[in-house]
């Protein structure tokens, strides 16, 4: 399968990606942890090069999401991935303006195929809100399904963890 939505996350997206997080400052504080109001260009220069490193080493898999003019407007990583279990965690994010038109399933559909083509991951799996109705549509789309439930975190959420296991 021809991965059109993702790419490789590249030291050269930092800016095309501060820009992303800058416009979508709402949602991100309330859905991703890694959110902060001082997020600056510096914070995603720092992000960038952390990443890029993880990919290379084969740690994490990092990329890019990109619409249909080619712009960058979000990240999908596939971090921690075990090579004992096969099991690695996928988290994403797109900017405000690129949600509602079924890029984020896209995504995510093309982060499985891709995953199940060319990587030992076997099983992928996801902390997503309760609340936090579109991400786990998302995951739901993609024939992810749910296998636990955690204690209520610090913001009041209720974390579902969601798998789906590679052919
Ligand atoms: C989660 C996110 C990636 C979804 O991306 P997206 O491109 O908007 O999603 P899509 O357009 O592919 O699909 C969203 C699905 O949720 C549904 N949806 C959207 N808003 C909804 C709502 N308030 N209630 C219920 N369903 C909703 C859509 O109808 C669609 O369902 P469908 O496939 O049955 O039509 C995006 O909203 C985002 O980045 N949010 C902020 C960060 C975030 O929450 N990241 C995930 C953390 S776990």
């Amino acid at each position: 399968m021809t991965v059109v939505v993702l790419r490789p996350l590249e030291l050269r997206d930092a800016p095309a990606i501060f820009a992303a997080v800058e416009r979508s400052r709402e949602a991100l504080r309330r859905w991703m942890v890694w959110h902060d109001d001082a997020y600056d260009v510096k914070s995603a220069e720092a992000w960038v090069q952390y990443a890029v490193a993880a990919h290379t080493a084969g740690n994490s898999l990092h990329f890019s999401v990109r619409d249909a003019d080619d712009q960058i407007v979000g990240v999908l990583s596939l971090e921690d991935i075990s090579p004992e279990t096969g099991r690695a965690m996928i988290g994403y994010w797109l900017a405000t303006s690129a949600t509602g038109r079924g890029l984020g399933t896209r995504a995510v559909r093309e982060a499985v195929s891709w995953a199940a083509a060319h990587s030992r991951i076997r099983v992928i799996w996801s902390l997503v809100a309760e609340a936090n109705a579109p991400s786990r549509r998302v995951l739901e789309s993609n024939g992810f399904t749910i296998v636990g439930v955690r204690e209520r975190d610090e913001r009041g959420d209720i974390p579902l963890v969601y798998e789906k296991a590679l052919p």
